[in-house]
C-alpha cells in the first residue's frame, strides 16, 4: 500500500523537480512526486531506490499521500503552467493546505494567485530557487515569501536541503506575499549586471589586450582567489577553457554573440522604474542583451561606422589591475542598487523584508554568491535601515579606494571604442548618488517653462511658476 504520510509533494519531475526531491530524500524526508509523464516517474523511482520516495501519475492519489496541512511544491515553467497546475490541484486540497511555486514567477502573478488561494482557505508560497540543477540536488539558495505559519511547516525540510554558509542554511522567509519572488527577481537583475560587467572586462582583455581565452581564464582564476571571489567569476574560467568537441577550438569563440533572456532582469528594471528607484547598471545590462540581439543590424552598421580607436593608455600589467578593481567595484555597486530597490519595495508592498537576511541567503548556493556578500550582510547587521550599501563605513572605504580604477577602466574602453555600458552606469550611479548637487534645477526650470509644471526653490518653501518669456 502506498504511504499516506509523505512530508512533502513535488509537481513536475523535470531535472529541477527531481533533483530537489532527491535532495530532500537524502536528508531523510519522505517525499512524493507527481508527473503525467510515466518515464519521469520511473526515473524518480530508479534514483530514489531505498529512500522514502514515491512517484505518482495520478494527481488525486498523490495529494492523498501527503500529510496535512499539505505542502506541495511545483517546479514548472513560469506563466500559464503554474495557473494550470494550481487550478487542477485546488479541488483536491483541504483547508490549510498550501502550494509552493518554485519557479521564476512574476511577483504580481504571485500576489494574484495567493489572493485566489486565500479565498479558498488555501495558502501560497512564492519561492525563488537559485543554483540550477546542481544547486537543487546539492544545496540551492531559496527565497520563500508568504505566511510565517506556512513557512514553519516547510522550514525543517528547506533548511535541511539548502546550501550552507558556515553551517547556516541559505533559506529564510523573505517576507509576506510575493516577497520571495520579488527578492529572486532582484537577484536575477543583479545576475544580469554582474554577467554584463564580466563580459565587458573580457571584451577589453580580448579585443584590446589581445589575450587568449586561456590567459583571460588564468587572470580570472587569480582574481577569484581574493576579493572578487564569486561563482560567476569562477564559471567564467570554465566557459573560457572549454574545448569544442568537433573543432577542438575554444567553444566560447564559436558561440553566437546574441544573449537571450527570460524576463526577470527586465521585470527588475520595470518595477524599479515604477518605484522611482535608480538601478542603472541593471537597466543597461538588459539593454546590452537587447543590443546583442540586433546582430544583423550591427554587422551592417560596422561597415558604415568604423570605430575610431585610439591608443590604449595603459600597459597590460596596469590594465589587469585596473579592470580587476573596476569589476569588483562594479559588482559592489550592482548589489547596492539591487538592495536599495529591495528596501524600497519592501516598504511599498509591505513585505517586511530584512535586507540582512537577504544577503545571508545569497552567501551560498545562488548564482550571485560571492565573498562580498558576507561583508554586505555585516553592513546591514550594523545598520538594518542602511539607505544604501555605498554609505556603509567599511564599503565606502572600498569605494574610495577602487573608484579611480573604475574611472580609468571606462576611459580605457572609451579610447578603444569598446562598449562598457555597465561599468559606465555603475560609475554614473556612484557619481550621482554622492553628488550633493545635481543639474535637476535646470530640468525643473525647463519643465516649468514649457509646461507650467512648477518648481520648488532652495530659499523659500512652496511651489512656484514663472512667466519665463516676455512674448
Ligand atoms: C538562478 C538563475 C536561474 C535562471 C535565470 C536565467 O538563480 O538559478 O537565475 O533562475 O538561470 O532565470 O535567466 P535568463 O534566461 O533571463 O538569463
Amino acid at each position: 500500500m502506498a504511504e499516506t504520510n509523505f512530508d512533502f509533494g513535488m509537481v513536475g519531475l523535470g531535472t529541477m523537480g527531481r533533483a530537489l526531491l532527491m535532495n530532500m530524500a537524502d536528508h531523510g524526508f519522505a517525499v512524493a512526486g507527481l508527473d503525467t509523464d510515466k518515464g519521469k516517474v520511473d526515473a524518480l523511482h530508479a534514483e530514489g531506490e531505498g529512500k522514502k520516495v514515491q512517484g505518482f501519475t495520478d494527481a488525486a492519489e498523490f495529494v492523498k499521500s501527503i500529510r496535512k496541512p499539505r505542502a506541495i511544491m511545483m517546479l514548472v515553467p513560469a506563466g500559464a503552467p503554474v495557473d494550470s497546475v494550481m487550478h487542477s490541484l485546488t479541488p483536491m486540497l483541504e483547508e490549510g493546505d498550501f502550494l509552493i511555486d518554485g519557479g521564476n514567477s512574476y511577483f504580481k502573478d504571485t500576489d494574484r494567485r495567493a489572493k485566489e488561494m486565500a479565498e479558498l482557505k488555501l495558502g501560497w508560497i512564492g519561492m525563488g530557487v537559485s543554483g540550477g540543477e546542481s544547486g537543487a540536488r546539492h544545496g540551492p539558495s531559496m527565497m520563500p515569501g508568504g505566511t510565517v505559519e506556512n513557512y514553519e511547516r516547510i522550514k525543517p525540510i528547506v533548511e535541511a536541503v539548502a546550501a550552507k554558509f558556515e553551517g547556516e542554511p541559505c533559506v529564510a522567509l523573505m517576507g509576506s506575499g510575493s516577497a520571495g519572488h520579488y527578492v529572486k527577481t532582484v537577484h536575477n537583475g543583479i545576475e544580469y549586471a554582474v554577467m554584463q560587467l564580466i563580459s565587458e572586462v573580457y571584451d577589453v582583455m580580448k579585443r584590446v589586450l589581445h589575450m587568449s581565452n586561456a590567459e583571460i581564464a588564468d587572470a580570472f582564476d587569480e582574481w577569484n582567489q581574493a576579493e572578487l571571489q564569486s561563482f560567476l567569476c569562477e564559471i567564467t574560467t570554465v566557459v573560457l577553457r572549454h574545448k569544442d568537441e568537433t573543432t577542438g577550438g575554444d567553444l566560447v569563440d564559436l558561440i553566437s554573440d546574441k544573449a537571450k533572456q527570460k524576463g526577470t532582469g527586465k521585470w527588475t528594471s520595470q518595477d524599479a522604474m515604477d518605484l522611482g528607484m535608480p538601478i542603472p547598471t541593471v537597466d543597461v545590462s538588459v539593454a546590452a542583451r537587447e543590443m546583442s540581439g540586433l546582430k544583423a543590424e550591427r554587422v551592417e552598421a560596422a561597415k558604415l561606422l568604423p570605430t575610431s580607436a585610439h591608443d590604449f593608455p595603459y600597459s597590460k600589467e596596469d590594465a589587469l589591475t585596473i579592470y580587476r578593481d573596476a569589476l569588483y567595484l562594479g559588482m559592489l555597486i550592482s548589489y547596492a542598487q539591487g538592495l536599495a530597490l529591495l528596501r524600497e519595495a519592501s516598504k511599498e508592498y509591505g513585505y517586511g523584508t530584512d535586507i540582512q537576511t537577504v544577503a545571508k541567503v545569497w552567501r551560498a548556493g545562488c548564482i550571485i554568491r560571492s565573498r562580498s556578500l558576507e561583508q554586505i550582510r555585516a553592513a546591514y547587521e550594523a545598520n538594518p535601515d542602511l539607505a544604501n550599501l555605498l554609505v556603509d563605513p567599511t564599503v565606502s572605504k572600498i569605494v574610495l579606494d577602487k573608484e579611480r580604477s573604475l574611472r580609468r577602466a571606462i576611459a580605457g574602453a572609451i579610447h578603444t571604442s569598446i562598449p562598457v555600458p555597465s561599468l559606465s552606469a555603475a560609475l554614473a550611479y556612484l557619481d550621482g548618488y554622492r553628488s550633493e548637487t545635481l543639474p535637476a534645477n535646470l530640468i525643473q526650470g525647463l519643465r516649468d517653462l514649457f509646461g507650467a509644471h512648477t518648481y520648488e526653490r532652495t530659499d523659500q518653501p512652496g511651489s512656484f511658476h514663472t512667466h519665463w518669456q516676455t512674448e
